[in-house]
């Protein structure tokens, strides 16, 4: 399974504070937004990731991710100049995918809680169809929305529905087997000019082979996309982190624990950056070991 990052998009609703950056740079707390859908395709045990973005921001990421080595990854790079839809990931990012399964994360989606990495684990062995997901929210106009039967067989999903047929949001986090550069090949732009990551899971659904799975209310899915959800999410980080003494979304604490990369490399990382408190973490995860 290889990993996609979607990080482009002009941030639109975080002006001015996107003005230089692209969003997905900038902190949810004490670290760039991108790390926490990076996290989730690391401990899905993805090593191989697209990070895709404005060709304004594309250095910045570079700058910031370097190839990957350091962490036991391998990332590339590829420019979106528009915001042509979500679904657009999987044709700026053919080649990469070339004959392998893929997921995709937003990047301005962050999960947290319990069951998360034994629920990607077995989404990442994904040979056939598509994986998407399910979360309860009180805004499901906001969000692509998932309608199940008793069963939890889909019945349909909708893009922005302004009347919502369930309160199930699909979350930025989704799963695909090969077809989906040639499904994606074949969308037509929805009204405001995208192709639709909605529409893409519906050519799946109608062929039954869309499975949605959902999640419970003991995790938390948050989007950093709009000033007031990067402050919420800021906080619970905050909160959650400083309550535990534990880092959420800590690539380099998860690359060890992964066994991507040895204990001495942690060691160096942590050595690396000893002068701040996200280097003296990583120094405390080596002791700990
Ligand atoms: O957050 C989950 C929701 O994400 C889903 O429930 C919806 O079905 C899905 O359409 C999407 O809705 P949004 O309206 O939140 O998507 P938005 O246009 O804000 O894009 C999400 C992220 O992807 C954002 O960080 C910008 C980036 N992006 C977006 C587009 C359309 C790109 O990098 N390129 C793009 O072409």
């Amino acid at each position: 399974m290889k990993g996609i990052i979607l990080a482009g998009g002009k941030g639109t609703r975080l002006y001015p504070l996107t003005i230089a950056l692209s969003k997905q740079i900038l902190p949810v707390f004490d670290k760039p937004m991108i790390y926490y859908p990076l996290s989730m395709l690391m401990l899905a045990g993805i090593r191989e990731i697209l990070i895709i973005s404005t060709p304004e921001a594309l250095p910045l990421f570079r700058d910031l991710l370097k190839d990957g080595s350091r962490w036991g990854l391998k990332f590339e790079y590829a420019e979106q100049a528009e915001p042509r839809g979500l679904a657009d990931a999987f044709l700026v990012g053919r080649e990469f995918i070339s004959d392998s399964p893929v997921c995709l994360t937003l990047g301005d989606n962050i999960f947290y809680g319990e069951g998360m990495i034994s629920l990607l684990k077995s989404c990442a062995a994904l040979k056939d169809g598509a994986i998407i997901f399910g979360y309860k929210v009180q805004d499901p106009e906001r969000y692509g929305i998932v309608e199940f039967d008793e069963n939890e067989n889909v019945l349909s999903i909708e893009e922005k529905p302004k009347k919502p047929k369930s309160s199930f949001a699909v979350p930025g986090i989704y799963f695909y087997d090969n077809q989906v550069v040639k499904f994606a090949e074949s969308l037509n732009p929805s009204a405001r000019g995208e192709i639709e990551i909605t529409d893409l899971n519906n050519i799946y659904r109608e062929r039954k082979q869309l499975k949605a799975k959902l999640f419970g209310r003991g995790v938390a899915w948050l989007d950093a996309g709009t000033h007031e959800s990067l402050l919420q999410a800021a906080s619970f980080i905050q909160t959650v982190q400083e309550r535990q003494g534990l880092m959420i979304s800590c690539p380099e604490e998860i690359a060890y624990r992964q066994g991507f990369i040895s204990k001495e490399r942690l060691l160096e990382l942590g050595q690396e950056l000893s002068s701040n408190s996200y280097g003296q973490y990583i120094l405390e995860v080596v002791k700990n070991a």
